[in-house]
């Protein structure tokens, strides 16, 4: 049977995200770019991204307009869908996964998957996003240096081949981008499904700011996408990623 999604599988690559925006030009809408072993797989805040050769997904979906159709200052939407798209992903296998914002995805305090957007801008439009998601699926022990992850496996979820894992999500994926993504009013009931999974919401928790340690609640998340929280003081402020830490 034919693949449904147009996945190219690499060996080894420096990063997929890095790969993705080489073959931009030539890869059409929702092309995928997965690798078996990346030797400079990068995270948020400059960090690196680092598996087990064969044992994870490290993919990169690209996102091209005008297929898309995303305003620059509706950036986050893009992260809210691949979040929701892996926690229902996750959900069908049986695994009760939530996004701790923006868009890491975490299994009670573990991580189980990172994603990384980088998107170049025409004007005030988004021209193409590139999605890097890094799921893990099989590993079962890590780098101690890698803070609370956890893997499908270590979560006791059933593992099907990693390229079955990866056609699933793109049905995920590539159902929420055409019922949401260029469609009016998308946006909200996006933002709605994506409260409704956030980590920690609702809850009082430590945070840090601006080296000062505080308790707060998340409340929500603004039109940009920043994080709304409430301090003890009933006080409502919005985070941008870097102003924000959450301590565990
Ligand atoms: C994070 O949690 O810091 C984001 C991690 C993103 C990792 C993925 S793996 C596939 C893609 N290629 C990369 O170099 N990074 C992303």
């Amino acid at each position: 049977m034919k693949n449904k999604y147009d996945i190219i599988w690499l060996d080894s690559v420096d990063s997929t995200n890095d790969e993705a925006r080489r073959r931009i030009g030539t890869c059409d809408n929702l092309s995928v770019l997965s690798a078996v072993t990346q030797t400079a797989g990068r995270g948020q805040r400059g960090n690196s991204w680092s598996s087990v050769p064969g044992e994870n997904l490290m993919f990169s979906i690209i996102l091209k307009a005008p297929h898309m159709k995303v305003m620059a200052c509706d950036q986050s939407v893009i992260s809210q869908i691949a979040s929701l798209a892996v926690t229902d992903f996750l959900a069908m296998h049986g695994l009760r996964a939530k996004i701790k914002w923006p868009n890491d995805i975490y299994v009670d305090d573990r991580k189980i998957c990172g994603i990384l957007i980088e998107n170049s801008l025409r004007g005030d439009w988004i021209n193409s996003s590139i999605i890097g998601i890094g799921l893990n699926i099989n590993q079962r022990n890590f780098d101690v240096t890698i803070p609370n992850p956890t893997s499908m496996a270590l979560e006791g979820a059933e593992t099907p081949d990693l390229s079955v894992c990866l056609e699933e999500f793109m049905g995920i994926f590539s159902d929420y981008c055409s019922r949401y993504l260029n469609i009016t009013g998308g946006y909200l009931k996006i933002r709605t499904m994506y409260l409704s999974q956030m980590w920690r919401r609702n809850e009082p928790h430590r945070y840090v700011s601006g080296g000062e340690e505080f308790i707060g609640i998340i409340r929500g998340i603004s039109d940009q996408g920043l994080l709304v929280m409430e301090n003890e003081k009933g006080e409502l402020r919005e985070f941008a990623f870097k102003e924000i830490a959450y301590v565990i």
